[in-house]
């Protein structure tokens, strides 16, 4: 007996958990599939891909298992982050702007919300068709369309739960995607973003002092001052990257489009989540 399969025989389950837990995220709602259909549904991943998210379509079969960007454990860290930020979502209506490959949507129809909406638009063109075909595969009833951020508005129909996680920085109007995902919000909404270097913690200047300025007062140079640095060519590399905020204008930011800010979660220290509720207007 090998060693190898000795200590799997001694710590069975131990060493399954390890490698799923590694592998990407499992969905609750992936069958067990004969060969015939696993060749076929591992045949139109390949077709699709490559997929944004690494996540299990069915029973044995990751979307993105050759871990190429952004690797093979996205989203599962991301997920381990989010679920318990979450509301309670059973029977509500839920937004995921920007939603790529699909794995946040699927998630919140695996945890018992009424109707899922997941949009996404011209960055990833084969994200709302892979995000349909897990859907269909996955047997979970969400509805994914092409639609960019900018358009929410004409939705008639407002969510009580809006994710709005890696999409602030990729825009070229972000403020206008975040007007937007505020008129159709009745409740809450997730928001992710790179940041600009920070220490994990939120110290803001006066309300009194940054909302009515002067160019010439020493609160403009005041690193705790709300500032956008803007990218004209590419950030590491990426060309679809405009506008890295500091923490202090992802909050004032998130005001001013009509969202308060609650609990922050310094995931690094050059990215945050904010958990925000709607200020009715
Ligand atoms: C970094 S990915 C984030 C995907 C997912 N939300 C997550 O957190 O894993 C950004 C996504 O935003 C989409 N996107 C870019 N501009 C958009 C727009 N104007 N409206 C909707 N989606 C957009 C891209 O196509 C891409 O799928």
């Amino acid at each position: 007996m090998t060693i190898k399969r000795w200590f799997k025989n001694l710590f069975p389950s131990s060493v399954a958990k390890v490698r799923e837990e590694k592998y990407g995220c499992r969905m609750l709602s992936a069958r067990n599939v004969a060969d015939t259909e696993a060749r076929a549904i591992t045949a139109r991943v390949q077709e699709l891909g490559p997929w944004f998210h690494n996540y299990e379509i069915a029973s044995g079969i990751w979307t993105n298992s050759s871990g190429r960007f952004p690797g093979i454990e996205y989203p599962l860290g991301r997920w381990q982050l989010i679920e318990p930020l979450l509301p309670n979502v059973k029977g509500k209506s839920c937004l995921d702007v920007g939603c790529s490959s699909g794995f946040f949507s699927l998630k919140l129809k695996e945890l018992g919300a009424a109707y899922v909406l997941g949009i996404d638009f011209e960055q990833q063109p084969q994200a709302i068709e892979q995000a349909q075909f897990a859907a269909r595969t996955l047997g979970l009833d969400v509805d994914f369309r092409i639609m960019s951020a900018y358009d929410l508005g004409t939705l008639a129909k407002k969510f009580d739960v809006i994710l709005f996680m890696g999409l602030f920085y990729h825009l070229r109007h972000p403020l206008v995607a975040l007007e937007a995902a505020h008129a159709v919000c009745a409740g809450s909404m997730i928001f992710q973003t790179i940041t600009m270097p920070h220490k994990k913690k939120l110290s803001e200047l006066d309300p009194a002092t940054i909302t009515n300025v002067h160019r010439d007062s020493s609160t403009m140079s005041d690193d705790r001052f709300p500032a956008l640095r803007f990218v004209e060519g590419t950030l590491d590399g990426d060309v679809t990257c405009w506008f890295i905020p500091n923490l202090q204008a992802v909050a004032a930011i998130l005001r001013s489009c009509g969202f308060q800010p609650g609990q922050m979660t310094f995931t690094t220290e050059k990215e945050i989540i904010v958990s925000c509720s709607v200020i009715r207007r």
